[in-house]
């Protein structure tokens, strides 16, 4: 009997079959060809990872219906042909949708349209109108026209026309996007739309739009296409969708649409929701598919949101809350998540850390996963020589970094040995043993439990130097060997105590704690701290906290310090002058100075690499290939120690 037999199961539906109840739903690394728009090859095979690693059906995602007011950014992928142009999509989405198929995933593609979010200057064929449900100027001056009749004919009709193009290009299943903030979430959301026509007002209203849309895909696909939308749960706007929006809409849909995925939040007023946090739960858009299952839906549910644990997948799928579960970023952290899910081998799943940092990156250009440093570089992997001989490795450090070093290297075929100077290995992630920071914990068990899977040589308690390495001998050599918190350089500072100790010694905490330095470390004691009752002040230099925060996280935590105003006091551009045993002193940017009463100072202000060992073994005459890596060249994040990690194991040739 297979462990997860709920999550294995097969699924028919109009005569697609799903090999398992696992969804790999869109986190695209696109990189669209530069005069087509299609998938280029490198996309092809970042998603073919996917399809292999087990998932029963792929998105590839966001995929607009036309352009001419349906794009909204520069790097998206237009799906219908370009007569004009001489562009013909299908046959470059053929290679996509081969790709999938050849692995026994079914292929999906998300049509979308931003409606009023469009940006005229991405849309090649723009009449220089930008659409939405109501006219109205936007912040950035851009004027929206109120979509009539007539406009709503031409978008259903060019979903429909999206549609044929996705199934004549080898898709199966195709994703309406009714969520996110986009067009049709637009016409559903009464925050956006306050027509007072027959598509304003009631939830029968708002949806009428959308329900053309949807009829107009059905008749144009014909029945053997999976129809699946995306939905928000609730959009946690003011004024926004709620759950009884939701439930009133997909019943609305049965008959058309085969499967509903359930999200969250909006786009561009609580994104976070759409893709939870660290700072949020798992599972959270399960209450939203019991409600709907309740309320006799009869299209499949899926949902997304931090899915990471397959037991319970599996008994809610036996319990008949959901019928299948998808999964974003956990696949594009581990793409082989599916396969060893449904093997029973979770322990090996390396477990993503939800810092949404590969979502920041669609707009900062890194199109990366901070823990999977292979993702979207498979062209580097394809470049990149096998060893010509088992070369003997030293790591030093045992730290994500030595340790994805360690592994990549024992992978390679190279003899490893490992030498940490702790009695465990972990490094600064240790701290995550306690407290709130389970991603992180879970993260750094994951590469322990690989290291003990593997015949690396591990060396606890060795400080590495020049004698070790004239006694091991290596041939390589990698140091990993981390960074030590700063020292506030302040009178009385033997009176505070670096802030992990929130995390080693909670019973040394008092009541009332002043944490010196606004940075992620200290915003997330904060809000730990005042969970458990205690009153907390930050004090920070600078003007804003959290500015090592990504922009799907800080709005989070402003969210949870809104929450615990009366705990988490925050006193911006301040500098501590002094600590004594019951208070800190500070000068506001007047130099005007205050004094606030603390049983415990905490303080997180920066780190110093530790590079005396990097320079050490550096001067190690015999080594063939040496390199330093992680926050031992400058205090990072796990990003760093990760990517350097591998990229440091793939050069030993
Ligand atoms: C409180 C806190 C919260 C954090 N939260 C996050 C977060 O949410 N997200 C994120 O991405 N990052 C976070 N970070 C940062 C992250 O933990 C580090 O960037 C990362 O762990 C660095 O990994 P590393 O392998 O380079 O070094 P480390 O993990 O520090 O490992 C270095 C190892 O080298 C060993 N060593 C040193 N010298 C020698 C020697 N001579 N011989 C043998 N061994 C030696 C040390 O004992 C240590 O085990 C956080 C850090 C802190 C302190
Ligand atoms: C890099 C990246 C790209 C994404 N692209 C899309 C997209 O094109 N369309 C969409 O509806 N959601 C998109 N998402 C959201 C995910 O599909 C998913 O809803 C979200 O990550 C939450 O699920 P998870 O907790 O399993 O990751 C994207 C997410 C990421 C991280
Ligand atoms: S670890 Fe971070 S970057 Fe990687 S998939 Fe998860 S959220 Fe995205």
């Amino acid at each position: 009997m297979k462990k997860y037999p709920n999550l294995s199961k097969t699924c028919t539906i109009r005569g697609v079959t799903y090999r398992n109840r696992i969804f790999s739903t869109p986190t695209g690394l696109t990189y669209p060809d530069e005069y087509s728009g299609a998938p280029d090859f490198r996309t092809v095979l970042f998603y073919e990872k996917k399809a292999r690693g087990g998932a029963a059906s792929v998105n590839y995602g966001e995929t607009p219906v036309n352009n001419v007011d349906a794009v909204r950014r520069p790097n998206v992928d237009v799906i219908r042909p370009d007569f004009s142009r001489m562009i013909l999509p299908a046959k470059d989405w053929i290679k996509f949708t081969d790709a999938i198929h050849r692995h026994g995933a079914n292929p999906c593609v998300q049509l979308a349209h931003a409606g009023l979010f469009a940006e005229p200057f991405f849309n090649g064929a723009s009449t220089g109108k930008v659409i939405g449900p109501v006219e109205m100027d936007k912040e950035n001056g851009t004027h929206v026209t109120a979509m009539d009749e007539e406009d709503m004919a031409r978008i259903a009709g060019d979903f429909a026309e999206a549609a044929l193009c996705a199934v004549q290009s080898g898709f199966n299943q195709v994703m309406v996007q009714c969520c996110h903030g986009w067009l049709l979430a637009q016409f559903l959301s009464p925050a956006w739309n306050t027509r007072t026509d027959e598509y304003g007002g009631s939830i029968e209203n708002r949806a009428k739009f959308p329900l053309q849309v949807l009829r107009a895909v059905r008749e144009k696909v014909g029945p053997r296409v999976v129809i699946q939308i995306r939905i928000s749960g609730d959009e946690h706007q003011k004024n926004g969708w709620t759950l009884d929006d939701c439930i009133a809409f997909c019943k609305m849909t049965d008959g058309i649409v085969d499967i509903i995925e359930i999200s969250s939040g909006d786009y561009h007023n609580s994104e976070h929701y759409c893709w939870v946090n660290p700072l949020m739960g798992h599972f959270v858009n399960i209450p939203i598919a019991k409600a709907l299952k309740e309320a006799g839906v009869q299209a499949r549910l899926t949902a997304v949101g931090g899915h990471n644990d397959p037991a319970k997948m599996d008994q809610l799928i036996g319990e008949g809350v959901i019928d299948f579960f998808s999964i974003g970023r956990g696949i594009l952290a581990d793409p082989d998540l599916p396969k060893k899910f449904l093997c029973g081998r979770e322990e090996d799943v390396k477990p993503c850390i939800r810092c949404s940092d590969c979502m920041a990156g669609l707009y900062t250009g890194y199109y990366q996963c901070n823990i999977n440093p292979a993702a979207g570089q498979e062209a580097y992997l394809l470049g990149t020589p096998a060893p010509k001989a088992r070369k003997k490795v030293v790591v030093v450090g045992g730290g994500v970094g030595g340790m994805e070093a360690a592994i990549t290297a024992f992978d390679r075929g190279h003899d490893v040995t490992l030498v940490e100077k702790g009695d465990k290995l972990g490094g600064t992630l240790l701290f995550a043993d306690h407290g709130h920071k389970e991603d992180l914990r879970k993260l750094k068990d994951y590469y322990v439990r690989q290291i003990e899977k593997r015949d690396i040589k591990v060396m606890l308690g060795t400080e590495a130097d020049t004698a070790l390495m004239d006694q091991l001998h290596p041939t390589d050599i990698i140091v990993a060997s981390g960074s030590t918190h700063r020292v506030l350089g302040v009178p009385g500072v033997e009176n505070a105590k670096y802030a992990t100790a929130a995390y080693f010694e909670p019973e040394t905490i008092g009541n009332k704690v002043v944490l010196i330095g606004g940075g992620m470390i200290n915003c997330e004691i904060a809000v730990s701290l005042a969970d458990e009752g205690k009153d907390v002040t930050i004090i920070e230099l600078l003007d804003g906290t959290a500015r090592d925060a990504n922009m799907f996280i800080k709005p989070t935590l402003d969210e949870l310090f809104a929450q615990r105003a009366e705990s988490i006091h925050v006193i911006t551009e301040a500098a501590t002058k002094s600590i004594s045993e019951n208070s800190v002193t500070y000068t506001d940017k007047d130099g005007n100075e205050f004094e606030v009463p603390a049983d415990t100072v905490l303080y997180a202000v920066g780190s110093i690499p530790n590079s005396a060992v990097v320079d050490e073994l550096r001067e190690w005459p015999d080594w063939e290939s040496f390199r330093a890596i992680g926050d031992c060249t400058g205090a990072g994040i796990v990003k760093k120690a990760i990517h350097q990690g591998y990229f440091a194991a793939m050069d030993i040739l």
